[in-house]
């Protein structure tokens, strides 16, 4: 591959954010270095972090370095600083703020079960067995961008969240998860909760209106409520989990405990084709871990992996990564996160020092 010039926003917010964060762009410099790239790193507040310079969770010089960078890497927000602050102004709706500004529609979360990781996974590993599926999530639209409201005080409040979809934006996370099943030739399981919701009922009308155009692709349907019973019965029955923005956030936590930890898995959030996506780590700002050197780096810099691969076209240093990954895993080195009962954690530093050694190991084997 032709040596690249690329621009990457990094955002890395607050609580553990930072730190998994710096260990994703050393690797992402290290991979520059060893095959030629050249990527500039460009840091912008966001989060509670923002809130803190600026008085604002996602500023406005934020969002133009996102929108005028090749790609977007953000590491966590939110914190007990900021619990108390009405939910507009927290860091969480800075998060909002920027999925709905880039039209961020479409969230990717693969789940696989990483070999060396079997073991400390809740499920027994016969049924963790080709476990390794990927959930499309709605990613700017549901309860989640509707109004919401508290009306009244103590006993007499009330509280109400407006969930709305129109069919344009169903269909369009709807074609890219069809697109992606039939191009890793995989089942799509459609989630909605069709049996009460109205928003479902579209959901379900127009994903199924949309399964003429990909006749290669084996569609199912599931409620909600079967979908999380069943991605922890048999998870291996699943390729491309398509679901709306709530569902989304709930299964994919849930799903992430499969592969082991919260900890290890990266997320891609894009929008139309030509514009930049971003890509984080799924986890939360974990405020109790911050500065401790005990956080898990994997997830974020599994995301760096994700973005050389999804918006750079760079598969061999993505494979490159992933590798170095696996083998730091298979001597041992685990983050307390997914440390087995009675055995030691090693700091999270040592495990991305680990990573980056297997990286340059792999190198001089060329
Ligand atoms: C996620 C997170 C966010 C979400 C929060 C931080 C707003 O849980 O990315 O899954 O709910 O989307
Ligand atoms: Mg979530």
């Amino acid at each position: 591959m032709a040596a690249l010039k690329k621009t990457i926003a990094v955002l890395p917010g607050d609580g553990i954010g930072p730190e998994v964060t710096r260990a994703a762009v050393q690797l992402l410099e290290d991979c520059a270095a060893a095959f030629g790239h050249r990527f500039e790193f460009r840091e912008f507040a966001f989060g509670g972090a923002a809130i803190e310079r600026f008085g604002v969770p996602m500023p406005e010089e934020t969002l133009a370095g996102c929108r005028s960078a090749d790609a977007i890497l953000l590491g966590a927000v939110g914190g007990p600083k900021w619990d108390s602050l009405p939910l507009g102004k927290r860091p969480e709706s800075g998060l909002l703020g920027l999925r709905k500004a880039l039209d961020l529609y479409i969230n990717l979360r693969p789940i696989r079960v990483r070999p060396a990781l079997m073991d400390i996974s809740p499920l027994r590993p016969e049924r963790l067995k080709n476990c390794d599926f990927e959930i499309v999530r709605e990613l700017a639209g549901d309860i989640y961008f509707g109004a919401h409201e508290i009306h009244g005080e103590k006993s007499a409040a009330r509280a109400m969240d407006i969930a709305e979809y129109s069919a344009m934006e169903i269909e369009r996370v709807a074609r890219y998860a069809f697109a992606r099943a039939a191009a890793h030739k995989r089942p799509l399981t459609s989630v909605d909760k069709a049996n009460v919701l109205a928003t479902s009922s579209l959901w379900r009308q127009r994903v199924t209106a949309l399964a003429a155009e990909y006749p290669g692709v084996a569609l199912e349907h599931l409620y909600v409520d079967n979908a999380a019973m069943q991605i922890l019965l048999r998870p291996a029955q699943f390729g491309v989990i398509l679901t709306s923005n709530l569902f989304g956030d709930i299964l994919s936590d849930e799903a992430a405990a499969l592969a082991g930890s919260i900890g290890l898995i990266p997320s891609m959030s894009r929008g139309r084709d030509g514009e930049p996506a971003l890509y984080e780590p799924i986890h939360g700002s974990a405020p109790s871990l911050a500065g401790k050197d005990v956080a898990s780096p994997l997830g974020a810099i599994l995301s760096a992996s994700m973005l050389l691969r999804e918006s750079f076209g760079l598969t061999a240093e993505s494979q490159a990564i992933e590798s170095a990954v696996d083998r730091a895993l298979a001597r041992g080195l685990r983050t307390a996160d997914i440390t087995a009962p009675g055995a030691t954690p090693v700091p999270a530093s040592a495990l991305t020092a680990q990573i980056r050694a297997e990286l340059r190991a792999r190198e001089t084997a060329l």
